[in-house]
């Protein structure tokens, strides 16, 4: 064995200071002072009504596709279930973790009611946002169109905390959280859905109307859905 040079440890040690103050001053916090995630329309968190919990990435597409039927399903079940949304920008999709910052710093201006409008505008839009349609656009071009475009939903007097918001060290925590909530979850694919804490089937594809009622009627005892023995998903 080969004693280290003088040469090999100064430069082992100037790596692991390296390493060591790059981990102090990006350290998270970990956990949050906050549960990750956004709940859904008006509900409180409800112990005996089912949870849904939804993985999605606002530029995606089938994050996109999966979001009408949810909607129907909440429509549909009302105070039976309640949806917890975590955000998961796909690192492969190059604008997924601004617009879901975005998401954070709606979300803490004002109530849920915007975030899931601007989600919903992500959904409706998000094509301009897609790897090869941005390619020509610098970062900063991308943040002040996705500005641009959340004070179309929360009104232009957010125009100024929207672009601080892109500078509070702050929301780009709360977005990590998100992504590394959802890594912790064992979670890569969007949508991905769990109800009552347990993943379904199929992630990264959307699921129909159908599908979730075939899901969830037999949970709340609904007897009328013909393929009512959907437990072996969880068996
Ligand atoms: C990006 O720039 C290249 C070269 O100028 C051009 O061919 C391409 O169409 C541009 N792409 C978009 C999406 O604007
Ligand atoms: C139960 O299932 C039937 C058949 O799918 C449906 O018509 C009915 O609306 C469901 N009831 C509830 C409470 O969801």
């Amino acid at each position: 064995m080969k004693r280290p040079n003088l040469v090999t440890s100064l430069l082992q040690s100037t790596f692991l200071f390296f390493l060591l103050s790059v981990s102090i001053v990006y350290a998270q916090p970990l956990p949050p002072p906050k549960f990750d995630g956004f709940v859904y329309g008006k509900h409180r968190v409800d112990w005996d009504a089912i949870q849904i919990e939804a993985f999605l990435d606002p530029v995606c597409p089938d994050s996109r596709d999966a979001w009408p039927p949810l909607k129907q399903v909440l429509a549909l079940y009302g105070d039976r279930v309640w949806l917890l949304v975590h955000l998961l920008p796909l690192p492969y999709h190059d604008n997924a973790f601004v617009a879901s910052r975005a998401l954070h710093i709606v979300n803490g201006i004002s109530n849920h009611h915007y975030t899931f409008k601007l989600l919903e505008w992500f959904f409706k839009y998000q094509e301009k946002f897609y790897n090869a349609q941005t390619r020509n656009l610098t970062r900063t071009e991308v943040v002040n169109e996705i500005v641009k475009s959340a004070t179309q939903v929360v009104g232009s007097s957010y125009l100024g905390t929207l672009e601080s918001g892109f500078n509070d060290r702050k929301t780009d925590l709360k977005t990590r959280v998100s992504f590394k909530y959802s890594a912790a979850r064992g979670v890569y694919g969007t949508p991905t859905f769990f109800i009552n804490g347990f993943q379904l089937p199929d992630a990264g594809s959307p699921l129909d109307f159908n599908g979730w009622k075939t899901i969830i009627d037999p949970l709340i005892g609904n007897k009328t859905t013909k393929n009512s023995d959907n437990m072996h998903y969880f068996l």
